[in-house]
């Protein structure tokens, strides 16, 4: 999606309740992930592993999901807790090109920034006389949004919390659907009556079909129980 207003769409793209419709925003290729082996340490490739909306490459940027914000910070921020304030260097989540940050020191360092390229390792900040590193050239543009106005802290307008839910119903197959009304009603039958009618009032409301069918299953268990 082009990043600007979109006022022609009926949800707000940023509300991560919503999918882009693929035939509207077809899907970019960004990268290719291969799957080709498995772990031969579980502790080592998996426990160890830290994956993070806050670690990019260059050429992708944040937009302004608010999700997406809070878990850039949140991520790296419990993997330097869980892991160790040097995860990144270790082999699991170490870039395969090396990347030099400024950043140094903590527990488990081994590696010192630059050192590779000949360096001066002893200086950690930029610019300097000392031959220490140089920030790289940009690789592209920088991202400029435009903005006006007075930022606030408000709900989002263009909820529209329920077509997409029931585009997504009408798209199921009968034994999708049958999974899908079983499922609920195994969960829900254990909460209050009042909790049950509020669900199938959402139910109703992405499609009639679905919210009857789930009223349905709810009112047959619960004869099944008084018998
Ligand atoms: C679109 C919404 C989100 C998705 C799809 C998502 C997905 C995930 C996934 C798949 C994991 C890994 C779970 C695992 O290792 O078993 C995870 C972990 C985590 N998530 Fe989220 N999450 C979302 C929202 C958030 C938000 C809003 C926050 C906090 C502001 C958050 C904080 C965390 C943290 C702290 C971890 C553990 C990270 C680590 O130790 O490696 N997540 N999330």
């Amino acid at each position: 999606m082009s990043d600007d207003e979109h006022p022609e769409l009926d949800f707000d793209p940023l509300d991560p309740t919503k999918i882009w419709p693929p035939d509207q925003f077809p899907l970019l290729p960004v990268g290719r992930v291969v799957l080709d082996k498995n772990p031969v340490n579980y502790f080592a490739e998996v426990e160890q592993a830290a994956f993070g909306t806050g670690v990019l490459v260059d050429g992708l940027d944040f937009s302004d999901d608010k999700l997406l914000q809070g878990r850039t910070f949140s991520y790296s921020d419990a993997q330097r807790y869980r892991v160790g304030p040097n995860y990144l260097q270790l082999p699991i989540n170490q870039p395969k090109t090396p990347v030099a940050t400024n950043q140094r020191d903590g527990q488990m360092t081994y590696r010192v920034d630059g050192v590779e390229a000949g360096e001066n390792p002893h200086v950690n900040y930029e610019p300097s006389s000392l031959g220490g590193l140089k920030e790289a050239p940009k690789s592209g543009k920088d991202h400029t949004p435009f903005v006006q106005g007075p930022v606030i802290r408000q709900k989002i307008s263009r909820t529209n919390d329920y077509q997409q839910a029931g585009e997504r119903y009408r798209t199921f197959h009968d034994e999708e659907r049958d999974d899908l009304i079983l499922n609920l009603v195994s969960a829900l039958k254990q909460c209050d009556a009042h909790i049950q009618e509020r669900m199938v009032e959402h139910f109703m409301q992405c499609d009639p079909e679905y919210g009857t069918r789930v009223r349905e299953g709810l009112k047959q268990s619960a004869e099944k129980i008084m018998h």
